[in-house]
């Protein structure tokens, strides 16, 4: 069985002195973790992350990235010059940056490809909102939201990490129930199975108010394969005791 993965998401917060602070104690009390473990942090923190995390078991995340490989475009960050500090994994098509940045499914496919394209592991989000899934369109949000990705990747969707987000669970104490997010892990499961003869390797995340009393029952579901976490992730006792809760 493969290692599940852990990943937190600290969207826009941290700062010199609390990321130092919540790195020492990750550190001090991660030992050897039975599963990845990866930070995504706001890129102008990663110069001072690459040096924090050196030597550890943590794998060093950004938020985003351009589907651009260079040039004018102000303000944006393309993949090669997060692969310059170290970064393993990206974060594309965060509901966030659906949502307040208008990213369309072409765009976080095009980003995924950009990530793929630069040695960077893209942990591409799906996820309905509480409208949707009272309409019971959950299945159908999510298959259009990963079918983009898969159409515009190809044969690459297996080196691809999906994280299954609700968006009425994040940041909303509102967890999806164990039923409710294997249900739809299964179905993206099946989706990429038929796009892909590797796709079991394919880690399957689920995200939305995970923390350390839920976490065990969620990473238990056969096609749960561990979780973007965001709030839980910026102390440094729960984030542990999720990551112990992976096995
Ligand atoms: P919360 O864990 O704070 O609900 O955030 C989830 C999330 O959006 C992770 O990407």
């Amino acid at each position: 069985m493969k290692k599940k993965l852990i990943a937190g998401n600290w969207k826009m917060n941290g700062s010199l002195a609390a990321n130092e602070g919540l790195v020492t104690a990750l550190r001090a009390g991660l030992g050897v973790p039975n599963c990845h473990v990866a930070l995504c942090v706001p890129s102008v923190y990663l110069p001072q992350m690459q040096a924090l995390v050196a030597g550890s078991s943590i794998d060093l995340g950004a938020q985003d990235v351009s589907q651009h490989e260079s040039g004018a475009f102000t303000g944006e960050v393309s993949g090669n010059m997060l692969k310059e500090f170290g970064v393993h994994y990206c974060i594309v098509g965060h509901s966030e940056r659906r949502e307040y940045h208008f990213e369309t499914d072409a765009l976080v496919a095009a980003k995924t490809q950009r990530a793929l394209a630069c040695g960077i592991t893209p942990i591409v989000c799906v996820g309905e909102t509480l409208a949707e899934r009272e309409a019971g369109k959950t299945e159908e949000v999510v298959k259009r939201q990963l079918a983009a990705v898969i159409h515009a990747n190809g044969h690459c969707i297996s080196e691809i990490v999906v994280a299954y987000e609700p968006v009425w669970a994040i940041g909303t104490g509102k967890t999806a129930s164990t039923e409710q997010a294997q249900q739809v892990h299964a179905v993206l499961r099946a989706q990429l199975k038929a796009a892909s003869p590797q796709a079991d390797r394919i880690h399957i995340l689920y995200g939305g108010s995970m923390n350390a009393a839920n976490a065990a029952q969620l990473l238990a579901q056969p096609d749960i394969d561990g979780g973007l976490v965001g709030g839980a992730s910026l102390k440094a006792p729960d984030f542990l005791s999720i990551i112990a809760s992976a096995l």
